[in-house]
């Protein structure tokens, strides 16, 4: 069953084409990321696959979906436990015992318990992406979109992200992932998809994509691996 499916999806700006003939579907399980250059369209992709921006031309079909983003955009009047508990009471007019103790559940799992009654400000940035991740299930989605979740964050409170992002994979939730962490890419995804330029020029396994022939692929990864 497909999760979510893009057909022929186009985009501009003005006069700039961002996204120019978009089509793929992401099936139950899948976990795919989204690598290529700054500027080639990624965020712009997952914002018409959410709803955030309107595309020009094309279908999309997406089933109910959690976005975590980059800056982790929480509520900083909330408390933590109330970031979580409040989209699904108000939005989702979901029982209030239920989704508090499935929220504290969540806490747990992603090793915030001790954080319930703090606020966004008071944590590190590894905590405020954890609290944003676990705001994301509290909804029970069934395909997770991340956009560069653990750019905003140094080495360490990185690898915390990954191992959640992981672990989810591990439970076979549907995710899809725009990163720049290429070795996690290749370890976590059984898809990478490398779009450049508003087109998608590669959508295959990992091992498939980083021994792919095509010259701008491997010019874009073999820079990677001098970087890192
Ligand atoms: N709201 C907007 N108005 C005008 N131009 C935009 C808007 N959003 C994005 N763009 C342009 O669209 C292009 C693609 O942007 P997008 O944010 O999708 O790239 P990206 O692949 O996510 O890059 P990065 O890796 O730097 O996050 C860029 O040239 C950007 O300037
Ligand atoms: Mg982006």
């Amino acid at each position: 069953m497909n999760m979510l499916e893009m057909k022929h999806v186009k985009k501009a700006f003005g006069e700039t084409g961002v996204l120019k003939d978009i089509s793929f579907s992401v099936k139950e399980g899948d976990v795919v990321s989204i690598i290529g250059p700054s500027g080639s369209g990624k965020s712009t992709l997952l914002r018409c696959a959410t709803g955030l921006e309107t595309m020009d031309e094309g279908e999309i079909q997406c089933e109910e979906f959690g976005l975590v983003f980059q800056n982790f955009n929480l509520f900083p009047h909330f408390s933590v436990l109330k970031n979580i508990v409040d989209a699904p009471i108000r939005n989702q007019k979901r029982p209030k015992e239920e989704v508090y103790q499935e929220a504290r559940e969540l806490l747990e799992k992603m090793g915030l318990s001790d954080k319930e009654t703090a606020y966004p400000c008071e944590l590190s940035g590894g905590q405020k992406q954890r609290v944003s991740i676990a705001r994301a299930l509290a909804m029970n989605p069934k395909i997770l979109f991340f956009d560069e979740p653990t750019s905003a964050l140094d080495p360490e409170l990185t690898l915390e992200i990954l191992k959640v992002i992981r672990e989810l994979a591990e439970e076979k939730m549907t995710m899809v992932i725009v990163t720049h962490e290429m070795s996690f890419a290749r370890d976590v995804s059984n898809r990478i998809i490398f779009m450049e330029n508003g087109y998608i020029v590669e959508d295959g396994t990992p091992e498939e994509v980083f021994t792919s022939e095509n010259a701008r692929t491997r010019e874009f990864l073999g820079k990677y691996h001098h970087s890192s």
